[in-house]
C-alpha cells in the first residue's frame, strides 16, 4: 500500500515508519520537523516537509494519492497542554480536521489515529478495556478523546475506516539501533531515568511514596515501540482488509512501579541512579494498566519487546551515544 505517515520523523513515527517499510508498504513521512527530527528519516522512505496546520500543505501531501495513512502529528506534553490549551486545539484538532478533510477530497479511506489512555482519566478499575468510561483529565487527553469522535463521524458520513490506537506508556528504542534520534525535552520516566544515568541531571525525582501499590510508586504499563509500531502496520491492514473501524488499548497488560523501573535501570546501567522520593504530582493515577484482549483478537497483537529489561537496555543503547542531550559522542 501507499501510505503516507504524519509525524513520521517523530520519536513514535519513526519507529511506525521502519515497521511499515518491513510490511513492505511505499512509505512517505510528512513533518514539520517541530519535534521530529531529520535524522529519524529513513532514506528509504520519501519525506514532505509540512505542517499539518496548514490545509494547503496537507492537501497538496495526500494529492500524492495513498492507500492509507497514519496520523501521529500532534503535541503531547500533559502538563503545556493545561497551561496552553490553544497550541493544543490548532495543532491536534485543527490540524486532525484538515488532515481529514484532505484524506476524503483525495480518496485515502484508510486512517490510523495515535490515541492514548489519557482519554481514560482516573481509571474506575483496571485493567482498563475499551469499555471503560472515558473522562480525560487533561487538555491533551480531550483533544484525543475528541479526534476519536470526528473520526467515527467521518466514517459513518463519509466512509473513512479508521483505527484509534490508544497507546499506554510508550517507551524503548529500535533494538536494531536504527533510530537514536533522542526527544528534545523528554517529560516521561525512562528518558529522565536515562538522563540521570548519563549523568546530565543530578537525581531522579520520585513523585509520591505512600500509592496504594506494592511499594508505594505508581504502576504504569510500560509498551515498547517497537511494539506500538507493529500495531499500526497490523491495525492498517485489519481496517483495509475488513472494511471496519476500530478502537483498541494497546499495552503490556504489565504494570511496573517507579521503583521497579529504576532498579533494573540501575541493573543494567550499572550507574547509582540517584532518587529522591518527593510528594506526588497532581493528577498522577496510583495504577494504570491496560487489557489488550482486543487487540490480541482483532489486529493479532503480542507485544514482544516489552519486559522491563529490553525496554531500558534500547533506550540505554541510544543514551550512550550522546555525551550531552543534542551531542552525539
Ligand atoms: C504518560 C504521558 C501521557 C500518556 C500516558 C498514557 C506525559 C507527561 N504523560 O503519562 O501523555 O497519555 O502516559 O498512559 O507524557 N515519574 C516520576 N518522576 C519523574 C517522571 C515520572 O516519579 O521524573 C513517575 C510518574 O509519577 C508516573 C510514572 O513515573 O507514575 C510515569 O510517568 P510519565 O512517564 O510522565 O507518564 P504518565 O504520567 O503515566
Amino acid at each position: 500500500m501507499k501510505v503516507l505517515v504524519l509525524g513520521g520523523a517523530g520519536y513514535i513515527g519513526s519507529h511506525v515508519v521502519k515497521a511499515m517499510l518491513a510490511a513492505g508498504h511505499d512509505v512517505t513521512v510528512f513533518d514539520n520537523l517541530g519535534s521530529g527530527q531529520l535524522g529519524n528519516l529513513f532514506p528509504e522512505a520519501k519525506f514532505i516537509a509540512g505542517d499539518i496546520r496548514h490545509a494547503d500543505d496537507v492537501n497538496a501531501a495526500f494529492a500524492r494519492g495513498f492507500d492509507g495513512c497514519v496520523h501521529l502529528a500532534a503535541y503531547k506534553a500533559v502538563g503545556e497542554s493545561m497551561a496552553e490549551p490553544e497550541k493544543y486545539s490548532v495543532n491536534n484538532i485543527s490540524g486532525t480536521l484538515n488532515m481529514l478533510n484532505a484524506a476524503c477530497a483525495h480518496g485515502c479511506k484508510n486512517v490510523v489515529f495515535s490515541s492514548s489512555a489519557a482519554v481514560f482519566g482516573s481509571p474506575q478499575y483496571v485493567p482498563i478495556d475499551e469499555r471503560h468510561p472515558t473522562d480525560p483529565e487533561s487538555y491533551y487527553g480531550f483533544t484525543k478523546l475528541e479526534i476519536e469522535r470526528f473520526l467515527a463521524w467521518y466514517d459513518r458520513l463519509k466512509g473513512v475506516r479508521y483505527a484509534a490506537l490508544r497507546y499506554f506508556n510508550a517507551a524503548g528504542y529500535d533494538v536494531d539501533g536504527r533510530i537514536d534520534g533522542l526527544e528534545r525535552n523528554p517529560q516521561n520516566l525512562l528518558p529522565i531515568v536515562m538522563e540521570v544515568a548519563s549523568g546530565w541531571r543530578k537525581e531522579l525525582q520520585i513523585f509520591g511514596q505512600d500509592y496504594d501499590t506494592r511499594d508505594g510508586t505508581c504502576v504504569r504499563d510500560y509498551v515498547h515501540v517497537a511494539d506500538l509500531a507493529q500495531a499500526h502496520v497490523n491495525a492498517l491492514a485489519y481496517i483495509a482488509k475488513n472494511d471496519r473501524s476500530l478502537t483498541v488499548n494497546l499495552g503490556s497488560e504489565k504494570g511496573v512501579t517507579v521503583t521497579e523501573m529504576v532498579e533494573v535501570a540501575r541493573k543494567i546501567t550499572g550507574k547509582e541512579i540517584p532518587a529522591a522520593y518527593v510528594g506526588r504530582r497532581s493528577g498522577d493515577a496510583s495504577a494504570l494498566y491496560a487489557t489488550s484482549a482486543l487487540a490480541r483478537e482483532t489486529i493479532g497483537w503480542a507485544p514482544k519487546y516489552s519486559d522491563v529489561e529490553t525496554l531500558v537496555a534500547s533506550t540505554w543503547k541510544v543514551y550512550q551515544k550522546y555525551k550531552a542531550p543534542g551531542e552525539k559522542k
